[in-house]
């Protein structure tokens, strides 16, 4: 039986880096030197991270990316394999050298980050069409923006002749054309993303308080067909939009000490797709997304970060607990 014959497949299509950090007391301004920081290399990039808390949180996964033929392609394929993460589909770019990014991290946990894309802007939309029926048959399809706009165009529009869930990652934030945006079931922006996406389809102003703002937001974006937008919050948690009730459900993050939130969103995303591949309903699927985030902030790197479905599974009851005792 060929893999893609069994749906039950977490797909995530996007980008791989290297992730080159520099963890210091604080982030330099324009034109300073910091000194004193410790280095590490790390796996990272939005697509693979998401791949790995995917899979970490138990659901069978395949990741399509380009990386360049360099040593850095190799570790990136060798170590996302380890993980079980199924790489056949993987493609190298000739041209090209690997994702990197430069990343400083301050002793808040708050970070800059500096992407040179490489071989993630060379996945084109004819090497998507050559695996069209692994995204038509996949469960859950999740994509970011780490790579061409013309590429996420032809994920969504393969995937809407299967029956997979399709997610889209606004990260990082370009213009999304109204057809690309139709075809989405669910996009997670952070709340800048939020903002930027509405802004950028002129949908007037939002002018009320935080509140009212996120909710118009939420509410105009989806008139482009998205049933369902969750915004993340940082610490705050998230916010769920169901569009077809026009209910917005807040679910909450834990307090914990925060040591580095490169890979936050990723997390959240990632075990998102997951828990929704195994059959949950969106807002325990968010609950798992939520208490799964706040374990990956407490660590340091983004791959390295991601917390296992026994890890993951202490959090969700930790969090339902002060939920129900209303402590949240
Ligand atoms: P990043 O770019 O840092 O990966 P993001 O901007 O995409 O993240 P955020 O909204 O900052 O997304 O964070 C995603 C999720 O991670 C939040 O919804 C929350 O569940 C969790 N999270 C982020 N920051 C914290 C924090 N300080 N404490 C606990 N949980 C957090
Ligand atoms: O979302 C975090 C990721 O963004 C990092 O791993 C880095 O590679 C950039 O792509």
């Amino acid at each position: 039986m060929k893999y893609e014959d069994n749906s039950n497949y977490v797909l995530v299509i996007g980008s791989s880096n290297i992730d080159l950090n520099i963890y210091s007391k604080k982030l330099p301004t324009s034109g300073e030197t910091v000194t004193g920081g410790k280095f590490q290399q790390n796996l990272g990039g939005k697509g693979a991270n998401q791949a790995v808390a995917s899979i970490r949180s138990g659901s069978k996964t395949v990741f399509i990316a380009k990386v360049g033929t360099d040593i850095y392609g190799e570790q990136m394929i060798s170590q996302l394999s380890k993980e079980g993460i199924n790489t056949d589909y993987m493609i190298h770019d000739l041209s090209e050298s690997s994702g990197i990014a430069f990343i400083m991290v301050d002793e808040k946990g708050e970070n800059m980050i500096s992407v040179a894309p490489g071989a993630n802007a060379n996945l084109l939309p004819h090497e998507i069409r050559n695996n069209s029926e692994l995204i038509k048959n996949a469960k859950v399809v999740v994509v970011q923006m780490e790579i061409s706009t013309d590429t996420i165009e032809e994920i969504f529009n393969i995937a809407s002749q299967g029956d997979a869930i399709k997610i889209l990652n606004p990260a990082p934030l370009k213009y999304l054309s109204p057809h690309i945006l139709r075809n989405i079931d669910i996009i997670v922006p952070n709340e800048g993303e939020l903002y930027g996406l509405h802004s950028s389809l002129n949908l007037g102003d939002l002018t009320l308080d935080l509140d009212g703002k996120m909710k118009q937001a939420s509410r105009d974006i989806a008139k482009t067909g998205i049933t369902t937008i969750i915004t993340t919050l940082g610490s705050k948690g998230s916010i769920i939009f169901q569009a077809d009730t026009d209910i917005f459900t807040h679910i909450p993050t834990l307090d914990v000490q925060v040591i580095d939130t490169v890979g936050a969103g990723d997390c959240f995303i990632g075990v998102l797709a997951s828990i929704i591949n195994q059959g949950e309903d969106i807002v325990k699927a968010v609950k798992y997304a939520s208490a799964a985030a706040s374990i990956a902030v407490t660590r340091e790197g983004a791959q390295d970060s991601m917390p296992h479905r026994e890890e993951i599974n202490v959090n969700f009851k930790k969090l339902e607990k002060l939920r129900n005792r209303g402590e949240l």
